[in-house]
């Protein structure tokens, strides 16, 4: 089961990110689901390998109800049928009953972040299947992530305790940042600000705190990860900061695009990258070992999200268009290093 929810997952990225290309014109294959390219990206494909992830940690056969459910939520957005808002919302339902198992199980600053992400996440999916506007519960979908991500790094920090004062702080911004993301979904746009200045701490907290500090003066694998953590940490600082500012961007156009993907981008995609290493062998039972061809991905997805965001920021569609194909293809790259990682790591292996 696992594998073909995988191999669903797979589908679904290279429709969503063919959607979002053809939101900026540069192809027209899967243009008919480019007004699904966020959901299919942040429900159908990272809210179901994240799902994965946790059902791998709870190592209960029901905790895949909740990929299982996710992955047919993007099923039913491809095939152009009724109910992927209400399969989606089931999924996460389910993803939340997964974390508070986990929560019963152990009662951490952690477990609890998890919780209080997939009930964002389910927040904002309901408000979808209710036909609530994308932009308007876009920053609930961040929220998912950036609690999810950050709930991991103090997993992974557990040998490098933070400050007792650091853990309430970090739960209470979580909170806050959990709570404006949900009155957002709701209509209340004056959250917007709060919730910037909560994403921003969050950025700030994890340059501060973050286990990759340490990491990053190792060789190998923990400096590749940890760099790929602090440059994640810095576009969320960055962004949230912009939210702050700016407020609720319109619901299309330029400032949209730069407010959203900073974080989709700038964290997600950039955490994704670090995190490789670990997440394949958990979820698709692929080991990644170090080669500097790793790197590859993480620098294509930086340089191109600077260039859409200069675009971004001088109206400039032809640049704006560059970055975001470079954002594209950044993946591609990055699969590519891993498969190279993969061959010359077992060559050198045969050889010695
Ligand atoms: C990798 C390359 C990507 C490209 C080329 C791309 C492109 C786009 C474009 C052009 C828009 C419309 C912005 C506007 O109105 O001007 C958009 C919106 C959006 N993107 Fe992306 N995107 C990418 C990655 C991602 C990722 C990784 C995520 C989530 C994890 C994501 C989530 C969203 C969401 C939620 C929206 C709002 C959708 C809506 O309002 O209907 N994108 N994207």
């Amino acid at each position: 089961m696992r594998r073909g929810i995988l191999l669903a997952a797979a589908a679904t990225a290279l429709v969503g990110v063919l959607a979002g290309l053809a939101r900026v014109g540069v192809t027209t294959a899967a243009l008919s689901h480019a007004p699904s390219h966020g959901p299919l990206l942040v429900l159908g494909l990272f809210g179901t390998v994240i799902s994965i992830e946790r059902a791998v940690a709870l190592a209960h056969p029901l905790a895949y109800a909740a990929p299982a459910l996710l992955a047919a939520s993007a099923g039913a957005m491809l095939g152009g049928l009724r109910g992927a808002g209400w399969l989606a919302v089931a999924g996460a339902g389910a993803l939340v009953g997964v974390n508070a198992a986990v929560v019963r199980r152990q009662r951490a600053p952690f477990t609890w972040m998890m919780l209080g992400g997939a009930l964002v996440l389910t927040a904002g999916a309901a408000a979808w299947a209710l036909g609530r506007p994308v932009a308007e519960l876009a920053p609930a979908w961040m929220t998912f992530f950036v609690l999810t991500i950050v709930a991991e790094r103090l997993e992974l920090s557990r040998l490098a305790p933070t400050p007792r004062w650091a853990s309430r702080a970090l739960v209470a911004v979580a909170s806050l940042v959990g709570a404006a993301s949900v009155a957002l979904a709701g209509g209340v746009g004056g959250a917007a600000r709060p919730l910037g200045l909560g994403l921003a701490t969050l950025g700030v907290w994890q340059l501060r705190f973050d286990l990759a500090r340490r990491t990053a003066r190792l060789p190998g694998l923990p400096r590749y990860s940890a760099i790929g953590v602090l440059a994640g940490a810095g576009w969320l600082t960055v962004t949230g900061a912009a939210w702050a500012y700016w407020g609720a961007p319109p619901p299309a156009g330029p400032r949209y695009d730069a407010l959203l993907h900073g974080v989709f981008v700038g964290y997600v995609l950039a955490m994704v990258m670090a995190h490789a290493p670990i997440i394949l062998p958990a979820v698709a039972r692929v080991e990644v070992p170090y080669h500097p061809a790793l790197w590859a991905g993480p620098l294509v997805l930086h340089a191109g999200l600077v260039v859409r965001l200069v675009g971004d920021a001088a109206g400039d569609v032809t640049v704006r268009r560059a970055g975001s194909i470079a954002n594209a293809a950044a993946l591609l790259v990055f699969v590519a290093g891993v498969v190279a990682a993969r061959a010359l790591s077992r060559a050198r292996r045969r050889g010695a």
